[in-house]
């Protein structure tokens, strides 16, 4: 399994880390094959599996289901599994639903979204790895309005790269940033000692990640801007997988058609 002292150390040489989503077996195997080191079991699967319009309605049973699909036959990546939608409102139920995410879902890091410094640090303080996400929190989509770029403003940028530092004091261990401009991507990145793995939010992060089905361009409806579908360019999905990898330790991808 990847470690976060090897993520750590790609940060600091300059490597790219590469991570997709994944909810399945098959692909889960897929994915290893490609080398991706990081695996993230997205609560985005309420959208791509479920049909929803939101990732609000998906469950703790629901990750823990395809968490088990993806983890059973377990790689060198390192799997980073979503505490859904109101199963980290208080400090209480993350540590329960973080012990069931790791314990029956084979998650070897939990994720959350928002600034709930709290909560990551009672979670590693009882030994669960957590990956914070800032920028666009697909959970808050009513109190933010829809899926917007977030960060535009420099009060808004300050907020974020302040939040980012507070998790990071907090004992998180990855920070994923969504959907923020290219600039503030790099200013939190050069921030930061935690790795920052970026989904439209610039070449400058040290990693990024897609959701698995808009990087083979199978999510129905109009595709986000800062997705590409390697599928197009590829024979196989085997090939689209890896020249995903290969165009993010490139950085190749996202290019500036694919950020703001
Ligand atoms: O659930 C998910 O797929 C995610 C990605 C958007 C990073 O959190």
């Amino acid at each position: 399994m990847i470690t976060i002292n090897q993520l750590m150390a790609m940060k600091q040489r300059g490597e790219k880390i590469t991570c997709l989503t994944c909810y399945d077996a098959s692909f889960s195997r897929l994915l290893e094959r490609a080398g991706v080191e990081l695996i993230l079991v997205g609560d985005s699967l309420g959208m791509v599996l479920q049909g929803h319009d939101s990732t609000l309605p998906v469950t703790m049973d629901d990750m823990i289901y395809h968490a088990r699909c993806v983890t059973r036959q377990s790689g060198s990546a390192l799997y980073i599994v979503d505490l859904p939608y109101h199963s980290y409102l208080t400090v209480e139920s993350a540590l329960q639903n973080a012990q069931r995410l790791m314990e029956q879902g084979g998650a070897q890091m939990v994720k959350l979204e928002g600034a709930m410094m709290d909560v990551v640090s009672a979670l590693v303080d009882q030994g669960y790895p957590v990956c914070a996400h800032l920028g666009l929190l697909p959970q808050s989509v009513n109190e933010l309005g829809g899926y917007h770029v977030q960060g535009r403003s420099e009060e808004q940028a300050q907020i974020i790269l302040d939040d980012a530092i507070a998790l990071q004091q907090a004992g998180a261990s990855l920070l994923v940033l969504e959907c923020v401009p290219a600039s503030l991507g790099k200013r939190i990145s050069l921030a930061l000692d935690i790795p920052v793995i970026g989904i439209g939010a610039g070449v400058d992060c040290d990693g990024q990640v897609l959701v698995l089905y808009d990087a083979l361009g199978i999510t129905p409806g109009k595709r986000p801007r800062f997705s590409k579908d390697f599928l197009a360019e590829n024979e196989d999905i085997a090939a689209a997988l890896k020249a995903y990898v290969r165009a993010v330790k490139d950085e190749l991808f996202p290019a500036a058609e694919h950020s703001f």
